[in-house]
């Protein structure tokens, strides 16, 4: 049975290799499969107030990321949040069905009030309520979350009972998270902390030319080398392995395990070798990139085609809700 999954993504920034490698490979697959709509959040980025400008650039250079990895418009529907105004009247209704004491009790809100202190505006409150809405608004059966956003997936269960309770319907779905496993790579940062990630400024991007690779990949944390052979390695060095292993071949890995199990590990070379296979694996990505960031004719047909299926969608949604709500 095909299901329905919905994934959203702010446009605050480029996508690096753990984006790739971890859920955009994974949004592949689910496009073959699913019927799947993945939309650029620019609504949800508002909270921030972010330069009206920059937001457009943004939006643009995230939608023909999506397309150079492989997301197919022709698969799954693929579209920017604000062409939706659906999501807008849903997101007022929805609204009702969630109380204060909730609100200001998750863990992302208290999280960016604490941060920034004088920014906790409504939008920032009621959040969650955007994000449930745009996963109620297309019913969906699954959402693809990292931790991070389990909170909010929890919350859209709990509007989506409370309002087919109150309205006495089945009309809407619980989404659940969507569990990739096994398969979900995570893809470390170069600093040896943890996974890869924007706000860590240990990432590897999608658009970074392959000197900037080799100079980020040379400046990996790495030590003086092992002494003693077959060590265990330390986590900074196993990250390395880590990256290797997905864009390396099967000779060069066990090369340098080899190297480090006899203790004749040399970083220069392993340094050298990984950014060269970095390169190898992301420069047709970067190339269709800048090819498709060239053409702003085809990015704003996407964007007009992901907005008409997404409406289509959407207005079916509406109009039971509005019905079922006795709004006109
Ligand atoms: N809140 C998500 C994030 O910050 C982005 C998002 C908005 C989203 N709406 C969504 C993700 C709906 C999944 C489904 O990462």
């Amino acid at each position: 049975m095909k299901k329905t999954v919905v994934s959203g993504i702010r446009p605050t920034g480029n996508l690096h290799l753990g984006n790739y490698y971890g859920a955009m490979v994974n949004f592949l697959k689910m496009q073959e499969e699913h019927r799947c709509f993945f939309f650029i959040a620019d609504w949800h980025s508002l909270t921030t107030h972010p330069d009206p400008k920059m937001l457009k650039t943004n939006v643009k250079n995230i939608l023909a990321e999506y397309l150079a990895c492989g997301l197919d418009p022709k698969k799954a529907t693929i579209y920017v949040q604000s062409d939706v105004k659906e999501i807008a009247e849903l997101y007022l209704l929805l609204n009702m069905q969630a109380y204060l004491g909730e609100l200001e009790k998750t863990v992302s809100f208290k999280d960016k009030a604490r941060k920034n202190p004088s920014n906790v505006n409504a939008g920032l409150l009621t959040y969650p309520v955007l994000m449930a809405t745009d996963i109620l608004i297309h019913n969906a059966d699954f959402v693809p979350v990292g931790k991070d956003q389990e909170q909010h997936l929890e919350m859209t269960r709990n509007y989506a009972q409370r309002f087919n309770s109150r309205y006495e319907t089945d009309f809407f779905t619980l989404p659940q998270p969507f569990n990739f496993g096994q398969e979900l790579i995570k893809i470390p940062g170069l600093d040896g902390s943890g996974k890869m990630g924007k706000s860590e400024g240990n990432a590897i991007y999608l658009i970074d030319e392959p000197k900037e690779i080799e100079k980020k990949v040379k400046r990996a944390l790495t030590d003086s080398g092992v002494t003693e052979p077959n060590q265990p390695k330390p986590d900074y060095i196993e990250n390395l392995f880590t990256i290797m292993r997905v864009v390396s071949t099967a000779d060069v890995v066990e090369h340098f395990d080899r190297q480090w199990n006899r203790a004749e590990i040399r970083y220069g070379e392993l340094k050298k070798q990984l950014a060269e296979d970095i390169i190898k694996a992301t420069a047709p990505i970067r190339t269709a990139i800048n090819d498709i960031k060239a053409n702003d004719e085809y990015l704003n047909h996407i964007i007009d085609e992901g907005a008409d299926k997404a409406r289509q969608s959407a207005s079916k949604t509406i109009r039971e809700v509005r019905q079922l709500m006795g709004v006109r």
